[in-house]
Parts: structure tokens; sequence; C-alpha cells
């Protein structure tokens, strides 16, 4: 086998100018991956080709909105004109209606309207589906490894997260199923579900209240949000040939949150 992070090795990275697909790009690179990097943030993709400047690896900043295919097929195409793809990230994602805590109703399933719950669902579960049916023709013949960022929210449910929850626990499936579907082929197909992280989506999805940060923290048994660049290792080494026996899993990578009884507390908090 060779080394994961040798020269030559190329990658896509969805919602790539920011938080998680940021970093996750930039950890291709200093591997040595040339990442084909598609965001519908501009800017955001501008500062992603900046932060990996120096690098090993290159990044291609492609303007590819996930819910819109032909879009999808041009950030493969991409790719493939920089070598042969052998990785794939797909992060894009949107929070939708949060639950606002001053009107507790407001994004309570029984009042989400119908462009939130279609909005959500396009970006996050058709939005994946879209990359991963593009990239897995793409690594029909060669084999190759896609993680797709699903969230703690997609094996637990989450009072006013409705949309986000129902399009997460999709993405859950729908790696399942690819990575069953892969495995003749020789594709690896991967999800990590990540708890909270500290990108622009947790300041979206819960602002930046000190108390209602200090009982998020509690609630994790690491006892603080994880950084981006911590979520972009595992993805990094789920997309390489030290994970080569992984796929079809379902990774939470959130400091302990979902393997806490809420009923027992964090050891030594209680
Ligand atoms: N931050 C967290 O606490 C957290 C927790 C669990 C799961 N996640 C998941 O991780 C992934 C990355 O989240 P993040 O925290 O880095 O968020 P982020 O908001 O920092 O980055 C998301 C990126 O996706 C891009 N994007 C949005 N819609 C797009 C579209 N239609 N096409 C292409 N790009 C699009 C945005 O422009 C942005 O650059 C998401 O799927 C998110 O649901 C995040």
């Amino acid at each position: 086998m060779s080394d994961p992070g040798s020269p030559g090795r190329v990658a896509i990275v969805t919602g790539a100018g920011s938080g998680i697909g940021q970093a996750t790009t930039v950890a291709f690179c200093r591997a040595g991956y040339d990442v084909a990097a598609g965001d519908v943030d501009r800017s955001g993709l501008e500062e992603t080709v900046r932060l990996a400047e120096g690098l090993p690896g290159s990044v291609d900043a492609v303007s590819a909105d996930v819910t819109d295919s032909f879009t999808v097929e041009s950030l493969t195409g991409a790719a493939l004109r920089l070598g042969q793809l052998q990785a794939a990230v797909n992060c894009a994602g949107i929070v939708g209606p949060t639950l606002d805590l001053s009107e507790s109703d407001s994004s309570r399933l029984r009042d989400v309207s119908d462009p939130d719950w279609a909005r959500v669902i396009e970006v996050n579960l058709t939005g994946v589906f879209n990359c991963v049916r593009s990239q897995m023709r793409a690594m029909w013949d060669t084999g190759g490894a896609i993680v797709n960022l699903s969230s703690i929210a997609g094996v637990v449910g989450t009072a006013g997260l409705g949309p986000y929850v129902a399009s997460k626990h999709g993405v859950v499936g729908l790696g399942k199923t690819a990575a069953l579907e892969g495995a003749p082929r020789g594709i690896r197909v991967n999800t990590i579900c990540p708890g909270t992280v500290a990108t622009p989506m947790l300041m979206e999805a819960f602002g930046s209240d000190p108390t209602q940060t200090a009982a998020r923290d509690a609630a994790t048994p690491l006892g603080r949000p994880g950084e981006p660049e911590e979520l972009a290792e595992v993805a990094v080494w789920l997309c390489g040939d030290s994970a080569s026996y992984i796929t079809g899993v379902s990774l939470p990578v959130d400091g302990g949150t979902t393997s806490m009884n809420p009923r027992s507390g964090v050891a030594g908090k209680t």
C-alpha cells in the first residue's frame, strides 16, 4: 500500500470555504493532496487558497453549489483534471431554522415552513447525494474513499432542529448504502458525526450567549467544542490507506457526547 500522504493524490472537498471543509482542504494539502475545493462562498474559497499557500498540495477553487448536479459534475471534472480522484469529503451544509430560545415554538416541527424544510433537505441530503453519485462514478474503475459529514443530529433527535436532524439521519443511511454498493469496486464510504465544532455554523445555530455556551460545554464529556482541525484530521485519515478496512461506519467525533447517559452526567461534574 502506498503512503496516504504521497504526492500526486487528488481529493474533492465541498463546503471548502469555511469551518470543517476549509480545515480539511488545508489538511489534505499538508498531506500532499491536490484538492478541488468547492463552495458557494467565493471569498471563503479565496481564504482557503491563502491558508494552503506553501503547503505540498495545491487548491483549485471551484464555485460549486451542491444542490446543482451540473456544478457538482464541474467540481468532479476539475478534480479529474488534477489527476486520479482518490478521496472526497462532503462538508457543505446549512443549519436551517433553529430553535429560537426567546420564542420557543418558532422552529418546532409543527411550525416549520415548506420552504425551510425543502431547503435544508436539498442542501444537506440531496447535496450529499449529488456529490456521492458523481464521486462514485469517477472512482468506479479505480477505487477511492468518500467521507460525508453528518452530525450527532444524525443519530439522536434534537428539539427545534427537525429539518436538520432529518437531513443528517438521511446522510447516515445514504452513506451505509453507498458503502455496500462501492465495496466491490474498492470504494470506501464513511460518515463523520461531529458534536459541537467551533465554526461559523455553530455560532449561527446557537449564538455566543455565555450561559448557553457553558451549558453546552458541561454536556460534553471533554468539556469543550471540537476544533475544525480535529475533524479534518479524522476525515483525511478515513480517506487514507491507514483506514483501508473501514467502510460503512458512522463515527461520532463529539467529545464523548453521544456516549453519555444524561442521568449520570460527566464524571466529576455532577
Ligand atoms: N459546526 C458544528 O458544530 C457541526 C456539528 C455537526 C455537524 N456539522 C456538519 O459539518 C459540516 C460542515 O459544517 P461547518 O461547521 O464547517 O459549517 P460552516 O458554516 O463553517 O461551513 C459550511 C460551508 O458550506 C457551504 N455551503 C452551504 N451551502 C452550500 C451549497 N449549497 N453548496 C456548496 N457549499 C455550500 C458554506 O458556504 C460554508 O462555506 C456541515 O455538514 C455540518 O452540518 C457541523
